[in-house]
């Protein structure tokens, strides 16, 4: 079965325990903003629809108090919690700006009502996303995917991963290498688990093998997801994507990156113009049980890369296919 990243309960949003997966399967119980923007910071919650909809869900949470300063409050805290993911930035302002228009005493069902509008939605893009993505792909497709732009990632089957669980259900057989996604391993922890739990085949290699599997042929696609898209067509995604695209091109692999319209930044003109996170140094130093690296040393830790257009192959949304920079979409 697929899993889920979310569920709502009116006076709590449950989250599935990223962070522990897939040794422990825990569900965290949340009841106010602050603490749900604790999570999205802290990685209980990840990927760039994933936050958007953890996000609307909070601010709901803060609107069943009836106080606009407090809701006010918690949007803020809540946009600051990740800075490169657009999804989450644009989910506060729809709630905010659907909160401006209703009174006082509609404030919490309204909220309430967009959070769970947003979810829907996001799942129903996710789906569209599948239905373009997998006419791209042959009977037995190889793909390759980085972090986890799946079901995890989204309020629905996933970005990069929805061609993979659309061509299964029409009775293709997928199979998917996983890249392990250092330093936070959501490929090795998150992609490999919610595959397996799906039922898809998937094969786990460290990040530093992909461009000798491209190398021997051994790969169909490339598909990725997105934290943010520029108006230029940059991709911010995970941190190792630009060498993932770099090693595409070098081998004539086509390179798709899948994100829903909510990925989409019109307002941000190019991929320099970006906010990249940094992540706190130990998530690479102190990420095992012994120290992998001497202690205090110094680490250089940006959560995100930008690909530029030029190595995109086309881009997968759920309103279709729109090739990039690389020329004929094979
Ligand atoms: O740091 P993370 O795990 O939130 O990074 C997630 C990614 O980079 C995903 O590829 C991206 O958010 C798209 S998720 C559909």
């Amino acid at each position: 079965m697929i899993p889920r990243a979310h569920e709502f309960a009116g006076d709590a949003l449950l989250l599935l325990d990223q962070r522990r997966l897939p040794a422990k399967v825990t569900w965290l119980r949340y009841t106010t903003a602050a603490d749900v923007a604790a999570a999205i910071a802290d990685l209980v919650v990840r990927g760039a629809p994933a936050i958007g909809v953890a996000a609307a869900y909070g601010l709901a949470l803060a609107g069943r108090s009836g106080d606009r300063e407090e809701v006010r409050q918690a949007a803020d805290r809540l946009v600051a919690a990740r800075p490169t993911a657009i999804n989450l930035k644009w989910a506060v302002k729809r709630l905010l700006a659907r909160a401006g228009a209703v009174s006082d005493d509609q404030l919490a069902a309204t909220l309430r009502q967009e959070a769970e509008a947003i979810h829907a939605e996001d799942a129903r893009m996710c789906r569209r996303i599948g239905e373009h993505g997998q006419q791209l792909l042959g009977e037995r497709p190889r793909i390759l995917t980085y972090c986890n732009a799946g079901a995890l990632a989204t309020g629905g089957i996933g970005t990069a991963l929805a061609p993979v669980y659309v061509a299964a259900e029409a009775g293709r057989q997928p199979q998917v290498y996983a890249c392990e996604t250092r330093p936070v391993m959501q490929g090795a922890r998150l992609t490999s688990w919610e595959l397996t739990q799906a039922g898809i085949p998937v094969t786990l290699l460290v990040d530093g093998a992909a461009a000798f599997l491209l190398a021997r042929g051994e790969v169909d696609a490339i598909f990725v997801g997105a934290d943010r898209i520029a108006a230029n067509g940059d991709v911010a995604n995970k941190i190792g994507t630009y060498a993932l695209a770099c090693a595409s091109a070098r081998h004539d692999v086509p390179f798709y990156v899948a994100a829903p319209q909510s990925t989409f930044d019109p307002h941000t003109p190019a991929g320099a113009d970006i906010p990249i996170e940094f992540r706190p140094p130990e998530e690479l130093s102190d990420r095992f049980a012994e120290p992998v690296s001497p202690t205090g040393i110094s680490c250089w830790t940006p959560a995100f890369d930008v690909t530029p257009r030029a190595l995109v192959t086309a881009y997968v949304s759920d309103s279709g296919v729109e090739p990039g920079g690389r020329g004929q979409i094979t």
